[in-house]
């Protein structure tokens, strides 16, 4: 049996039918899914209920996983709560850090880019939604890189950029970095450009985490990184989920940002479970960019 694809957008995005995770999934539907991530970059897999031994197994087919940022709930383990609740039912208190550091979901990211190796990809599942609110959006850096002029194509050339988490999490509040966290996750150094190693197509390397261009000054670095981001976004470049429970999204890390839409955190719960394919590799090696990974 074959799978039925459906694009969600005209640039990016596509609905993938046809199996089961809890079921089982042959080596073929796996290649299958594999070649329509590397092709549309985001994939929605409706109806998949699965617990989180589930969702590793088959991430775990696809390639190996992240573990979870020092200090977040669960730290080290192979998933990520991306939730306004603790394990045991409890509300995350609004103000405290933990609930502070995934609020900061709601700025355009990509996963790990503050990390020497920026994920590959990630995968959420949704296990509880609000009532209202709490989409999740997506932009196509591949198809906005591909937008862009020549001229400015040329310019971004081995241009190297500073990720910080620090960066992110100060658009919150200048203390969302406890001085363990500081130490343990230092500002890194990525390629702007990524170069997908399959189909070639490039794509930029920017989002929330990326501090300044390494070596500008800081009203160009400021211009060009918000310049990017502003195309990047632009309506024709994004799509907006909105969930339903048992609903899983895999995004490609190195071709798509996406940011998570505020719900009401107070009186309603939401529960999404994050699996993470770690990248390939550091996407500077000794000072010079290495955009194909
Ligand atoms: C994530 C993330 C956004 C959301 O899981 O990496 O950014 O909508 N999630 O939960
Ligand atoms: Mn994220």
């Amino acid at each position: 049996m074959s799978l039925q694809i459906e694009p969600l957008t005209p640039v990016f995005g596509a609905r993938i039918s046809g199996f089961s995770i809890r079921e089982g999934v042959d080596e073929s539907v796996m290649a299958e899914i594999e070649q329509a991530f590397e092709k549309y970059s985001v994939l929605l897999f409706p109806d998949q209920p699965v617990d989180d031994d589930e969702q590793i197994a088959f991430s775990e087919r696809l390639g190996p996983l992240e573990s979870t940022l020092p200090g977040a709930v669960g730290a080290g383990s192979k998933v990520a709560r991306i939730a306004n609740i603790m394990p045991d039912g409890t509300l995350k208190d609004p103000n405290g850090h933990q609930a502070l550091f995934t609020r900061a979901n709601i700025f355009w990211h990509t996963d790990s880019s503050f990390k020497p190796v920026p994920a590959k990809a990630s995968l959420l599942s949704a296990r509880r939604i609000p009532k209202a609110g709490g989409d999740t959006e997506f932009a196509s850096t591949r198809a906005a890189y591909e937008s862009l002029p020549l001229e400015l194509r040329a310019k971004l050339q081995g241009l190297i950029v500073i990720h910080d988490i620090a960066h992110s999490r100060a658009m919150l509040t200048p203390e969302a970095l406890s001085p363990a966290q500081r130490e343990a996750m230092p500002p890194v150094e990525q390629s702007l450009l990524r170069v997908n190693p399959i189909n070639g197509r490039k794509s930029l390397l920017i989002g929330s985490h990326a501090a300044r261009i390494k070596g500008w000054d800081e009203t160009a670095s400021e211009d060009l990184l918000a310049e990017l981001m502003t195309v990047t976004t632009k309506p024709e470049h994004t799509y907006r989920h909105h969930w339903t429970v048992d609903d899983i999204i895999m995004w490609d890390n190195r071709a798509a940002l996406h940011r998570g839409h505020e719900y009401d955190e107070i009186n309603d719960r939401r529960l999404m479970i994050r699996t993470t394919l770690a990248g390939l590799g550091p996407t500077v090696v000794d000072g010079v960019a290495q955009a194909a990974l």
